[in-house]
């Protein structure tokens, strides 16, 4: 090879490396752009090495300086391009894990439905199942079945909201009773929450429509100390530790005797303990079994009926009702568990 060959073999190298190096994106095509062109064995550069013993003696002082300017032009636009490359990605895709995350949001149960699933797990748990009536009802499950007179004052049209002559809006779970009876055969212990309808206005203690949890045993043999027993360990389980509850008189024309349950409440606010008024239960008015076909002589059964948004509004001191009805986020997302 003459010296001018050899020359212009070094010149179409550098002028062919651009080209070759502006394509190279990811670190395995620099490497093997870089072997290609700069490869101690195989490379273009290692090739024209290997012809320098060719080279008449004199010129290969030449030919040497030539060939090293190559190779430093080839390695110093390798060094640019891939500084280049790594400088965007950093730019576009990388994580920079100094910067805050932003947390994820997490939706959550609404804190009266958290208290009807924990109510409904604490009856399977002690032999109820659930039942479910309709919320648009006939005045005899509503009102005439569960022994209600014909001229009673919650069967006006200022207290109900009637849908036609004989259908109404529920005013309570209560209806659930007289149809679960009427399906099933004793021994029977369910537990029905629904919602129910009032002609009322929103106020801090009243909404038009809530939902109930209504509860009822009806066997043989059944007495007041069951109901008692039941709804007492129910108290300690969901409210928790030895509870104490204690039970008043109270009127509804479909239990005989009635009576009011209060729960031994501590909100840890420093105030100490309380009795909240947590629900309404009594035996069974044997008229209500009657109406419902069983035999009043045969059977005997307890129940009880609750209102769960009252009950969130003692867990959580939640002074107005109305707070659990306006959706508003800020004030839910408290209460999620
Ligand atoms: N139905 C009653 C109401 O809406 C609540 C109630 C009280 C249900 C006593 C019962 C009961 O089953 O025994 O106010």
């Amino acid at each position: 090879m003459t010296l001018d060959e050899f020359l212009s073999a070094c010149r179409q190298l550098a002028a062919d490396a651009p080209a070759a190096i502006a394509v190279a994106q990811s670190p395995a095509e620099f490497a093997d752009v870089r072997t290609q062109l700069v490869g101690r064995k195989h490379g273009r550069l290692a090739d024209l090495m290997a012809q320098l013993t060719t080279l008449d003696a004199e010129h290969r002082r030449d030919a040497g300086r030539a060939v090293n300017d190559v190779k430093a032009a080839i390695e110093q636009l390798l060094a640019e391009r891939e500084a280049a490359v790594a400088a965007a990605s950093r730019t576009t895709d990388a994580l920079d894990l100094t910067m805050p995350s932003r947390a994820r949001w997490q939706g959550s149960l609404h804190p009266v439905t958290l208290v009807i699933d924990e109510i409904c797990e604490i009856f399977r748990e002690l032999g109820f199942t659930i039942a479910l009536g309709p919320e648009a009802e006939t005045e005899f499950y509503n009102f005439g079945a569960l022994n209600f007179p014909p001229d009673h004052p919650a069967m006006e049209l200022h207290d109900t909201l009637y849908l036609g002559k004989d259908t109404l809006l529920r005013t309570h779970t209560s209806p659930v009773q007289v149809r679960t009876l009427q399906q099933y055969a004793p021994p029977v212990r369910v537990l029905a929450p629904g919602n129910v309808y009032r002609r009322d206005f929103f106020d801090a203690t009243h909404a038009p429509s809530f939902m109930q949890l209504e509860g009822l045993a009806v066997d043989e043999g059944i007495s007041f100390a069951d109901l008692k027993a039941t709804l007492g360990e129910f108290a300690r389980r969901f409210y928790g530790g030895a509870r104490r509850v204690r039970f008043g008189p109270s009127y509804f024309p479909f239990v005989e005797p009635g009576a009011q349950m209060d729960v031994e409440v501590d909100l840890g606010d420093g105030k100490g303990t309380r009795w909240v008024e947590i629900l309404g239960c009594g035996m069974v008015h044997p008229n209500v079994l009657e109406a419902a076909g069983l035999d009043s002589e045969r059977y005997t059964g307890w129940a009880f009926g609750m209102g769960p948004a009252r009950i969130a509004m003692s867990r959580h001191d939640i002074p107005d009702i109305r707070l659990l009805y306006d959706s508003d986020v800020r004030f839910l997302e408290q209460f999620a568990r």
